[in-house]
């Protein structure tokens, strides 16, 4: 089966990552965001991806292809014009009667797919959250989905829709986008694919949901931090590093030089990535980066980045309190 994954945005909210990296090449736990994507769709039976390029996108293609024994189709998006207008560049790629699964790049999940990927009717990835004002949510009733509604200011459902989408028949999908472009229908300025699913409804086509349990957002740099977080506890213990302390779970590159450190828990260092005489935790250090004299929580620090602190040296008396900033 097919798999679309737009991946063409800039990433604004990551920067500065995101100036030198397309979003979904960020590593956490050990691999680019897309890496833990394409794991597992795979896993699932995708023998086929149709990846949206546009920002960046030669980094995201080389990757792919390199690591990934399966059939590439890259579609540039040179405009974000939205989410709808990036699977519609794909039409072409598609058969209009075969299923097809859309997941979001910035969207690691942890969801059994193979019976959602033989679903007999079309079903979106759901997971219940406290507060759905921010997402757009699924309304559903008599076992399938009644309507989507983005962003809701009155609490009509707590089910949000996570961007793992399974249509049964492209072209239906691809009829309704069309329908968007051909009159301009835009929400906040762009193509919303919830829009275009909305209209699918209306004319009848049945939705049901999927639950998405694990759902790790890997949008801004908390979300990056905590899903490395929950994707280092499936990870094994680390080798030990002579004159190091290494708290598990931790991701540390083969060709990471560590010396004098304590690593972890919660971190992930990069290839080449040398720290001495610090103290890493909840963090993730790029390639080559340097860090040295210092503690490090809840950062991140990119490639080839340089973080250097003081050493102290202090003579304080009895019952002194110090704080160090
Ligand atoms: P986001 O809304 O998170 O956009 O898109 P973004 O550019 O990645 O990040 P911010 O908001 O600037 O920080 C969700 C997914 O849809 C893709 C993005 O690449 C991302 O994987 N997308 C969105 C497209 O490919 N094209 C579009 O026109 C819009």
């Amino acid at each position: 089966m097919k798999a679309i994954i737009p991946v063409a945005g800039m990433g604004t909210r990551l920067r500065p990552h995101t100036f030198s990296h397309p979003k979904v090449m960020l590593n956490v736990a050990g691999k680019p965001i897309i890496g833990h994507i394409m794991d597992k769709l795979i896993e699932a039976g995708i023998d086929e991806a149709i990846i949206i390029v546009g920002y960046l996108g030669n980094m995201i293609e080389d990757w792919l292809v390199k690591h990934y024994n399966i059939k590439f189709t890259f579609v540039n998006q040179e405009e974000q014009l939205g989410l709808a207008h990036a699977i519609w560049m794909c039409e072409s790629f598609v058969v209009e009667n075969e299923p097809l699964f859309i997941i979001l790049g910035d969207t690691i999940f942890d969801v059994d797919l193979e019976p959602v990927l033989k679903s007999p009717c079309s079903s979106l990835g759901v997971k219940e959250v406290s507060d759905p004002r921010r997402f757009g949510v699924a309304v559903t009733g008599g076992g399938k989905i009644l309507k989507l509604v983005e962003k809701p200011d009155t609490p009509v459902s707590n089910l949000a829709i996570v961007g793992l989408y399974f249509l049964r028949q492209a072209g239906t999908l691809f009829s309704c986008i069309n329908h968007l472009i051909d009159n301009r229908i835009r929400t906040k300025g762009e193509y919303q694919l919830t829009d275009a699913l909305q209209l699918m409804i209306e004319n009848g086509e049945r939705f049901t949901t999927f639950p998405v349990h694990g759902w790790y957002d890997c949008g801004k740099p908390e979300t990056l931090l905590s899903t490395n977080e929950i994707l280092l506890k499936n990870h094994p213990p680390s080798k030990q590093h002579s004159g190091c302390i290494i708290n598990d779970p931790v991701f540390i590159a083969g060709s990471a030089v560590l010396e004098n450190a304590i690593i972890g828990p919660n971190t992930t260092i990069g290839e080449q990535a040398v720290i001495t005489n610090s103290i890493v935790r909840d963090s993730i250090i790029g390639d080559d980066a340097r860090v040295t004299h210092i503690m490090l929580d809840r950062s991140i620090v990119g490639n080839n980045a340089s973080v250097t602190g003081n050493p102290n040296e202090i003579n304080i008396g009895d019952f002194s309190e110090i704080r160090l900033g």
